[in-house]
Parts: C-alpha cells; structure tokens; sequence
C-alpha cells in the first residue's frame, strides 16, 4: 500500500508528467539549474543583467587605460600582426554578412507556405559551384599571401641578426630573468631595451613551460625547459611596457609579470655602461649612519641566507635560484612586479614573502625590523643617478 507521502510524491510526479515544458530552447539554461535545485524567473532585469555579463568580456577591450592590449601595436613586429589581423578579420566579417544575408533572404522568401508550391528537387548549378569556389579560393589565397608576408617580416630579424641586440630570457616560477650575453650584465623583472633596434629574444625556462608575452611589442612565444626559441621584437618609442606570462604555469602565475623599459639609444648606453660593471659596495669605514646601516645590510646579504639564492655582482654572492639583484634599487618592481620597487614594499617582502606572493621560493626568514631596515639600506642604497633613485620607479622611464 502506498502510504500519505508517497501518494503525494507520486501525484507531484504525475502532475509533472501531465505538463510539458513548453518554453523556448533558449530557457535551457534556466531548466538546467532548476534541476539543479535553482530557482530561475526570467525577468526582463535578469535578462539584461545575463546580457551584460555576456557582453563584458568584449567591453573589455575598449578600455582607453589598457597597458596590456596588443591592438595597440608600438613596434614593428606587433604592427606587423595587427596589419594581418584586421584586413582577414574585416574580410571575414564581410563574408560572415554575405553569406548569413543569404541564409536569412532564402529562408524568409522560400518557406513553406499552406497553399504554395512543393518544393522540387534539383540536380548541380555550375555557375554558383564554380563561383563559389573560386571565390573561396581567392580569399585564401589573399590571407596565404598576407600571412607569408608577415612570416617575412617576423624572421628577418632572426635570419640576419648583425644588428640585433640579443637578450636571453629565462622563466622561473614565478619572475623572468634577462641576461645581456655581449655585457655579462643579469636583470630580474625589468627587460630594458633601446627603441629602434631589432631585440632577439632567447627564451628558455628552468621549471615549468611558461609564456613571454609583451603585448605591445610582439606575439608569445613559449619558454620550455631545454630548448632555445627565437622571436624578434622592438619598440618604436620610449615607455615602460607592461608584459606577462601568458600560459599557465602554477599558483602565481597571474603575478609572474615584468616590464620591458624601452630607452633613447643614449639613455640605454649609459644604462649598459654603469651595469656592466659591478656597483661599489658601502663602505666599512665611514660613520655617516646611513652608509653604516647599508654595511650593515651588505655584512648581513653575505652572512645570511640571501647569497644562497641571490648574486650581486662584484661580491661572493652568486645564488642563482632567484634574481641577480646587483642594481636591483633601479628596477621599477619588486618581487617579480608584483609590488612597485619602493622603500616600503621591499621591507613588506623581506618581512615576509610569502604574505605577498603565496608560494614564491623566497621563505620567511622571520629577519629582525633592524635587520630589515639595514637590508633595505643596502638594496635601495641610490647607486648611480642616471639608473636608480633608490627603489622608486624610475620618473624618467615611465611613459
Ligand atoms: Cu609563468 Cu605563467
């Protein structure tokens, strides 16, 4: 026998059975999540909420403050890209419209009508296969021709590089690091470049596979561990270039970021003089507070766990687990950009990484305020005033 419940459970179930759901394929979605569990009204509000939320990843991209957007092509190599995007992107809208406009047009006229005409079998039409296809074969052949073109401008740089600069670009979890083979000169986070000049980029990883991508300036290009890939770029103008990994690469993947500082061909040769060789170190003899605190610092990078990971140039610290801070007080961010290079975001690191980046090699070292202090010292000490101010972001680099 059927008890109270089950009679109620199974007339529910019948008074469901009775009653199709005869709303629109469009509310699918709302079915989906009622059989979830979910209560959907459709009202007009939670339309047009459902529409914009669709709609906002391609808002996105008309931002006017967009640092990262590749439309805005500021060197050959992008623009070369940017001149094949739009040309296939206008040509395949123009066919998307013919073609649908034709769809729609043959739809609505030939529809069956309750007296009109049954519709007869037809056999081939010469003329509109013909034309069609050849038509199709034109545009192909157009974007073939356009693509090769700018395959051609892309490697040109890399066939012939007598003028290039060369930069090695390696990927760590999570931060970049660029090494100037001609200079022995080692820079983390900051890939500074002069404007005009073909850069060959060598991009390799130590790790993981992950993706250099400077938007304004060039394509990605995967760095994987064991292998050498080659791209070319270059910057039209003087700017700082925000740039990132671009695939997927662990839990700070999203911070693993870095700047490409384009600089004047004089400006950059004078970065490259002063980085070439090694900065002095503060001197053990003077008794002007602030350079005894920054020695007190560089007796402590030498004595502690820094020079493990870390190497400054001109001491015995060579780590080479994390970035060559030699120069580090002129580059525009800490932490693999995570922070902006200031005095007190280099003291909220050392206080303790892990607070700011989760995950990053850098361990709490649980160092004493004074200790630091004197590490900031040393690290921010204002070195050279035509490359570092002392961990502010360099005015004359910024766009
Ligand atoms: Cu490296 Cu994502």
């Amino acid at each position: 026998m059927m008890s109270a419940a089950g009679a109620r459970v199974g007339r529910a179930h019948s008074s469901c059975a009775r009653r199709p759901d005869t709303r629109p394929p469009g509310d699918l979605l709302a079915r989906g999540m009622e059989h979830m569990g979910f209560t959907t009204v459709a009202t007009p509000a939670r339309r047009a909420s459902t529409a914009a939320a669709l709609a906002l990843p391609l808002l996105a991209g008309c931002s006017s403050d967009a640092p990262q957007s590749w439309l805005n092509a500021q060197g050959p190599a992008s623009r070369a890209v940017v001149e094949l995007f739009w040309p296939i992107t206008i040509a395949a809208i123009i066919v998307f419209i013919f073609v649908q406009g034709l769809i729609i047009y043959s739809v609505i006229k030939y529809r069956a009508r309750p007296d009109g005409p049954e519709a007869q079998q037809f056999h081939g039409n010469l003329t509109v296969e013909l034309g069609s296809t050849i038509i199709t074969a034109l545009v192909f052949i157009v974007v073939l021709a356009m693509t090769v073109n700018t395959q051609r401008v892309l490697s040109a740089p890399l066939e012939n590089p007598k003028d290039a600069l060369t930069i090695k670009v390696i990927g760590h979890q999570w931060w970049w690091e660029f090494q100037y083979p001609d200079d022995g000169i080692v820079t983390g986070s900051d890939m500074v470049i002069p404007i005009g000049k073909p850069i060959i980029v060598e991009i390799t990883s130590v790790d993981v596979i992950h993706s250099f991508w400077v938007p304004m300036l060039a394509g990605k290009m995967d760095a994987i561990p064991g292998r050498n890939n080659r791209m070319y770029l270059e910057a039209d103008r003087e700017g700082v270039y925000s740039a990132q990994c671009a695939e997927f690469c662990g839990i700070e993947h999203a911070l693993m970021r870095f700047d490409v500082v384009a600089l004047a061909p004089d400006a950059y040769e004078k970065w490259r003089t002063v980085h070439k060789t090694a900065p002095a170190e503060p001197s053990t003899t003077s008794t002007d507070p602030s350079i005894v605190l920054q020695a007190r610092g560089a007796q402590l990078f030498q004595a502690g766990a820094c020079k493990t990971c870390h190497a400054i140039d001109g001491t015995a610290a060579n780590g080479k687990v994390g970035p060559n801070l030699t120069y580090f007080a002129g580059r525009t961010s800490v932490a693999g950009k995570t922070l902006p290079n200031t005095v007190e975001n280099v003291k909220a690191w050392l206080r303790n990484p892990q607070a700011i980046k989760p995950g990053s090699l850098m361990p709490n070292l649980n160092l004493k305020e004074e200790e630091v202090d004197a590490l900031t010292a040393y690290l921010c000490r204002p070195i050279d005033p035509s490359v570092s101010t002392g961990c502010q972001v360099p005015s004359a680099a910024k766009k």
